[in-house]
C-alpha cells in the first residue's frame, strides 16, 4: 500500500535532469515576445503615453495600454477587494506598476521597445508608512474607494481581556516588527498564450489555474468558456504565483494579435512586479497568573498591504485569528488592521501573516518565562491547546491537537543543546524554542475542491485534478490517496492536472490546503467511482442486488466472483458511458462574527514546535545557525519523504526571514543584493513527524507546507536573544541589530 510510504515525487527525475518544461520554457519558434513598461515613480498621474518611438523600432508590432483592455482592469482574487489595475489607467500607485506592454518579434526588440515608450508623469504626494496612511488627511492610495486607506479591520474579542490583564500576576508588553520579503521562487514567471478558434489559451506558471481563468475572462470581457488556462510546470510559488502576474499581458496580446505570444520576467522584474510578504507591526500585552497559566492578551496589529489589496484581507484575518498562538488564552482583545500605502503591494507568502504573528506570540512566551522564572518549554507545554479546548475564536478542537506531543518530542533535543551551548572569548551560543498552530485552508469562507477518477477500458486509472503542483508534492500525494482508496498500486494512476478544459476547480494551491481538502475530494471521487463500477457490474451481470465491493483493485462479489474494473469500463463504453467518479469536499467552517471574530474559521489545524541552536560571533554580529529540530504534527504523513522535504525547505526559508531578508524597492532587486540562505547557511535540520490524526482529514492528514516555516524565525530569534542576553524583536536580525543588542544600545530599528 502506498499510504505512509516514502515516495519519490512525481516529476523529480525530470527536474533533476533538467528536462522539465516550465512556463519559462514554453517559447516556440515564431512566437511574439512581450515586455512591460513599468513606472519608475509613484504615486503619479499619467499625463501621456507616447508609443511612437517604440513603434518606430524594428520588430515592434504593437504597444498596449489600459485603453486596449476589453473588460475589467481591476483584478484580485478576493472579490470584495478587486483593485489591481494590470495596466495603470490614470494613476500609478506603486513603483514598478505596468503602464504598457510591448509586443515584438524578438525578446530583445520587445525590451528595446519597452525602453522607448515615453510616459509623462505628474508626481503626486504619497504615503509609505501604514500608520501614517491611516491618519486623517493622508494621501489616498485609491481615492475613489470608500473607507480610505483602511483595507480591512478584524477584531477577535473573547471574555474581558482588560480585566484579565489587570488581575494577572505577570504582564509583559512589547512591540515586534517584520520586513517585506520576496518569495524568490527558483523559476521566474513565464508563460505563453495562443488564440485558438475564438478562444485564448494561456499556459503559464500559477498556483491557481481556475481562478486565473475567471479573472482573465473578466479582463477580456468574455465568458470563462472562451479562456483556457493550463498550469505549466511551476518551479516554486510560495504565494508569489497566486496573484496573476504576466497572464493578463499574454491574454491581452493573444486576444488582439491572434498570434502566439510568450513572456518571461527577469529576476529584477519578478522582484519589482510581484507581491511581497506583508511587514507587520505587532504590539502585544500578555498576562499570566502565578502558576504560569495565560490569562489574557491584548494585541494591536498593523499590516502594510502596499498599493493593491491582493491577499491583504486574508493576511490580516490570519494574523488576528492566530495572534494568541497555539495556546489556551481565555481573554482576548485583538485588533488587526491592514492599510494601503504606495509601497510595493504585499500579498500571500507562505503562511499569510502567521509567520509574522508567531514572532510576537513566541516572543511574549519567552518574556513570560523569564518574568516567571520558568523554563520556556514547560511554560509552553502547560499552556498548549489540547483536544477538547477552544481557540481564540471560540472553536472547540475535537481532534488533531498535537502540540504537546511536538513539544515532548523536542524536549530531549532541546535539553541536550541547552547543556552543550557554550560561550567563548569571541562567541556566544544560545538555544531557542518556538511553537505555532496554523488553520488549514482559506479563512472563514467556503473553499471547496473537486476531483474525478476514471477507470479506463484499458485498465489505467486517471486522476483529474485542478490542484496546481508547484513543487510541494500534491501530484504524488493525491495519487497515493487515490491508489490507497482504490486498492491499486500508485504507478497505475495517471494524472491529468491543472487544465481548465479537462479538470475542475480544486481551489488554490495555497494555505497548505491541497492534502487536506483536495485529498478528501479525491477520496470522495474514489468512493463515487466504486459506486459507479458496482452499479454497472450489477447491470452487466443482470443481478441488481448483488453485493459487490472494490477490494484490492477488483470488484469482489459476496459469492466469490471477481470482476476486473476494466471489464466494467468496457461494458460502460459499449453504452457510450464512462466509469468515472466525481468527488467534492468543502471544509466545515463558519464565517467570523463581524464584531467579535468568534467562529470556526478552519476545519483543521496543524501544530508544530521547533528549536534552534545558534552561535553568535561577538566581534561581527554574525549569527550561524548550527542546528534546527522541527517537530510537526501533520495528522498523518501520506508521503513522509515529502513531509520531510517541506520541513527542511521551510526551515531554510525561515532562516532567511530570521537573519537576512529585507526587500527594499530599487535596492534589493536581485539576488546579489537580496540575500537568501544557501547551502552554506543551512544548519543540520532534524525533521520529526508527529501524527495526531485529524478526524476529518484524509486518513487523518492535515498539511505542512506553511507550518514548516512558521516557527523557524521565532525560534532563531529566541536563540539569538538567549545568546546575547536581550530579546530580538525585529526581523531580520541583521549584524547591526545583533551588535546593538550585544552592546546594549537602543538600535532596534537599525537596518
Ligand atoms: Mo501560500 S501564502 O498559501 O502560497
Amino acid at each position: 500500500m502506498s499510504l505512509g510510504r516514502s515516495m519519490i515525487r512525481v516529476g523529480a527525475e525530470e527536474r533533476v535532469r533538467g528536462r522539465t518544461i516550465f512556463g519559462y520554457d514554453l517559447e516556440r519558434p515564431g512566437d511574439l515576445h512581450l515586455a512591460a513598461v513599468r513606472a519608475d515613480q509613484a504615486p503619479a498621474r499619467i499625463l501621456a503615453i507616447d508609443p511612437g518611438p517604440a513603434l518606430a523600432l524594428p520588430g515592434v508590432l504593437r504597444v498596449f495600454t489600459a485603453a486596449d483592455i476589453p473588460g475589467e482592469n481591476r483584478l484580485g482574487i478576493i472579490a470584495s477587494t478587486r483593485d489591481h489595475e494590470f495596466l495603470a489607467q490614470e494613476l500609478v500607485r506603486q513603483e514598478g506598476q505596468a503602464v504598457a506592454v510591448v509586443a515584438a518579434r524578438t525578446l530583445a526588440q520587445a525590451q528595446a521597445g519597452a525602453r522607448a515608450v515615453v510616459v509623462r508623469y505628474q508626481p503626486l504626494p504619497g504615503v509609505f508608512d501604514p500608520a501614517q496612511a491611516l491618519r486623517e488627511g493622508a494621501p489616498l492610495v485609491h481615492p475613489e474607494r470608500p473607507g480610505g486607506n483602511l483595507l480591512h479591520e478584524r477584531r477577535i474579542l473573547r471574555g474581558d481581556a482588560e480585566a484579565a490583564l489587570r488581575d494577572s500576576a505577570v504582564v509583559v508588553e512589547a512591540t515586534y516588527t517584520t520586513s517585506p520579503l520576496e518569495h524568490c521562487a527558483l523559476e521566474l514567471e513565464g508563460g505563453r498564450a495562443e488564440y485558438v478558434d475564438g478562444r485564448v489559451v494561456v499556459a503559464a506558471c500559477t498556483q491557481n489555474p481556475h481562478y486565473d481563468r475567471q479573472d482573465l475572462s473578466r479582463f477580456l470581457g468574455v465568458e470563462p468558456e472562451r479562456v483556457r488556462v493550463i498550469q505549466a510546470e511551476t518551479g516554486g510559488g510560495f504565494g508569489g504565483k497566486l496573484d496573476l502576474s504576466l497572464q493578463p499581458f499574454l491574454a491581452l496580446a493573444a486576444w488582439h494579435l491572434k498570434r502566439p505570444v510568450c513572456m518571461r520576467y527577469t529576476r529584477e522584474e519578478s522582484f519589482r512586479a510581484t507581491s511581497k510578504r506583508h511587514p507587520l507591526v505587532m504590539h502585544f500585552i500578555t498576562g499570566a497568573d502565578e502558576q504560569g497559566r495565560l490569562t489574557g492578551l491584548q494585541a494591536r496589529i498593523l499590516c502594510d498591504t502596499g498599493a493593491f489589496a491582493s491577499y491583504g484581507l486574508a493576511v490580516n484575518m490570519r494574523a488576528a485569528v492566530h495572534a494568541s498562538g497555539p495556546y489556551l488564552v481565555p481573554h482576548l482583545d485583538v485588533v488587526s488592521r491592514a492599510a494601503y500605502t504606495n509601497n510595493p503591494f504585499t500579498g500571500a507568502m507562505r503562511g499569510f501573516g502567521v509567520p509574522q504573528i508567531a514572532l510576537a506570540h513566541e516572543g511574549q512566551m519567552d518574556a513570560l518565562a523569564l518574568a516567571l522564572g520558568r523554563d520556556p518549554l514547560d511554560l509552553r507545554l502547560q499552556n498548549a491547546l489540547r483536544n477538547g479546548q477552544a481557540t481564540g475564536t471560540g472553536q472547540v478542537l475535537r481532534s488533531g491537537v498535537g502540540l504537546a506531543r511536538c513539544l515532548e518530542r523536542l524536549r530531549p533535543i532541546y535539553r541536550r543543546w541547552q547543556a552543550r551551548a557554550a560561550s567563548g572569548e569571541d562567541f556566544r551560543e544560545g538555544v531557542g524554542l518556538a511553537a505555532m498552530f496554523y488553520g488549514i485552508g482559506n479563512t472563514g469562507v467556503s473553499n471547496p475542491s473537486t476531483a474525478q477518477l476514471e477507470w479506463g477500458a484499458d485498465g489505467r486509472v486517471t486522476l483529474f485534478t485542478g490542484a496546481a503542483e508547484i513543487g510541494q508534492g500534491s501530484d504524488t500525494v493525491l495519487r497515493q490517496l487515490a491508489a490507497t482508496r482504490l486498492g491499486i498500486p500508485v504507478e497505475e494512476i495517471d494524472l491529468c492536472r491543472g487544465d481548465t478544459d479537462r479538470t475542475t476547480n480544486a481551489g488554490a494551491t495555497s494555505a497548505s490546503r491541497q492534502t487536506y481538502i483536495s485529498g478528501n475530494a479525491v477520496l470522495a471521487a474514489a468512493d463515487n467511482l466504486e459506486m459507479q463500477l458496482v452499479q454497472a457490474a450489477r447491470q452487466m451481470l443482470g443481478q441488481h442486488h448483488l453485493e459487490l465491493e472494490l477490494r484490492g483493485g477488483r470488484l469482489a462479489a459476496l459469492d466469490g466472483r471477481r470482476l476486473e474494473p476494466a471489464q466494467v469500463a468496457r461494458y460502460l463504453a459499449g453504452q457510450g458511458q464512462r466509469a468515472r467518479g466525481a468527488g467534492r469536499f468543502d471544509p466545515n467552517f463558519s464565517g467570523l462574527d463581524p464584531d467579535t471574530g468568534q467562529g470556526r474559521p478552519y476545519a483543521a489545524y496543524a501544530f508544530a514546535a521547533q528549536c534552534a541552536w545558534v552561535r553568535v560571533d561577538t566581534d561581527s554580529g554574525l549569527v550561524r545557525v548550527k542546528e534546527v529540530a522541527a517537530a510537526h504534527d501533520v495528522g498523518r504523513a501520506i508521503n513522509p519523504r515529502g513531509v520531510m522535504g517541506q520541513i527542511c525547505g521551510g526551515v531554510a526559508m525561515g532562516l532567511g526571514m530570521a537573519l537576512m531578508e529585507q526587500f527594499r524597492f530599487g535596492q534589493t532587486d536581485n539576488l546579489h543584493r537580496y540575500h537568501i540562505p544557501t547551502f552554506l547557511d543551512a544548519p543540520r535540520i532534524t525533521p520529526l513527524i508527529v501524527e495526531e490524526a485529524e478526524e476529518t482529514g484524509p486518513y487523518g492528514a492535515k498539511g505542512v507546507g506553511e507550518p514548516a516555516l512558521i516557527p523557524t524565525a521565532p525560534a532563531v530569534a529566541a536563540a539569538v536573544g538567549r545568546a546575547v542576553g536581550r530579546p530580538l524583536r525585529h526581523l531580520p536580525i541583521s549584524l547591526e541589530r545583533v551588535m546593538a543588542a550585544l552592546t546594549h544600545e537602543e538600535a532596534e530599528h537599525a537596518n
